[in-house]
């Protein structure tokens, strides 16, 4: 399988390196070969149709912030996409929930080209989810989106998969692990709010713009994904009733704790309604995971309760969705 990287941060970098270190298993247990064949940053690209050197490609990026150093093409993302020959594009830039772009651009480049799409990016999902899929539908090329929800907790493929004949009458659950840490931290410690968010964004799990954290618009996205992914809903993050967790205090998270009670920010789609806000959770619910962990739980007509946790954010944890994903084109491409 022959790959385009397109952006090359902490999850590009992810990515890139699980794919290196797997190599020898990939190949052993599902015949998979991946072949990063060109990576993209706002530099320009570094390309080789034989595979690009990975440990090379990050140590350059690393080192001097440009991907455009490993062999010099000045080549845009787009021009990328469009020349090179490929199976696969996974779209890993900076999330943007404003516009969806530059990744929007990058998704409907690849279907028009006639390339699968991998991607983790939030904002073109949240933003344009009908459109995204009916052009891959069109085009006759697979879209999976396993990363950008949960990151490594296997929540879509969970329901749409592993619950599959299972009515899912709602999902509900804490979808952003910066937003977690920061209230874990501030109950444990009493530490203040911006104290908080510094460290969160110093473990590289908040957004590059982390206000999409705070405010609630990443978890917003993410019920969006879901509702239209999972519940056959058609809805924009405009859909959605969204508070952060600004307002929220050590001393309210005391408070709370005496009467048995935290508070997390919850996510929750059913029956048409979107909502994101602070709740209150009991101490002893499923739904109290701690730190930068995520859960979801879904209420089924047959399985009736699920609750699923794991890590929502990270480069591997990411890159393991990811990777997943092409592992799954790669078995059904082999299939037809
Ligand atoms: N900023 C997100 C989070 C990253 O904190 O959960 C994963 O989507």
């Amino acid at each position: 399988m022959k790959i385009i990287l397109v952006g090359f941060g902490v999850i590009g970098r992810g990515v890139a390196k699980v794919i290196d270190e797997k190599r020898k298993s990939l190949k052993e247990k599902y015949g998979f070969e991946p072949k990063i064949v060109a990576i993209c940053d706002s530099s320009g690209a570094a390309i080789d149709e034989n595979g690009l050197d990975l440990k090379k490609a990050i140590e350059i990026k690393e080192k001097t912030g440009k991907i455009v150093n490993y062999n010099g093409k000045k080549m845009s993302s787009v021009e990328v996409i469009e020349n090179l020959d490929a199976d696969v594009v996974v779209e890993a830039t900076p999330t943007n929930i404003k516009t969806g772009e530059p990744a929007k651009t990058h998704i409907l480049k690849a279907f028009e080209n006639g390339k699968h799409v991998v991607t983790a990016n939030k904002g073109p999902l949240a933003l344009y989810f009908k459109e995204l899929v009916e052009s891959s539908e069109k085009h006759g090329v697979m879209f999976r989106y396993e990363a950008s929800v949960g990151g490594a907790m296997p929540i879509i493929n969970l329901a749409k998969e592993t619950l599959a004949g299972n009515e899912i009458k709602s999902i509900k659950g804490i979808l952003n692990g910066t937003t977690n840490y920061i209230l874990t931290k501030m109950e444990k410690e009493k530490l203040d709010f911006n104290t908080v968010l510094k460290e969160a964004q110093e473990l590289g799990i908040a957004e590059t713009d982390p206000s999409q954290d705070i405010y609630g618009y990443d978890t917003a996205a993410k019920i969006v994904i879901l509702a239209n992914s999972i519940m056959g809903m058609n809805k924009t993050i405009d859909d959605v009733k969204i508070e952060g967790i600004t307002r929220i205090t050590p001393e309210a998270l005391e408070l709370a704790n005496k009467s048995g009670y935290t508070i997390k920010l919850i996510g929750e789609v059913k029956k048409n309604k979107l909502v994101v806000e602070p709740r209150l959770v009991q101490l002893d619910s499923p739904l109290n995971v701690k730190g930068t962990l995520n859960v979801a739980m879904f209420n089924t007509d047959l399985a009736k309760e699920v609750v699923i946790v794991g890590r929502g954010a990270g480069a591997t944890e990411t890159a393991s969705a990811i990777l997943s994903d092409l592992i799954n084109i790669h078995l059904k491409a082999k299939e037809k």
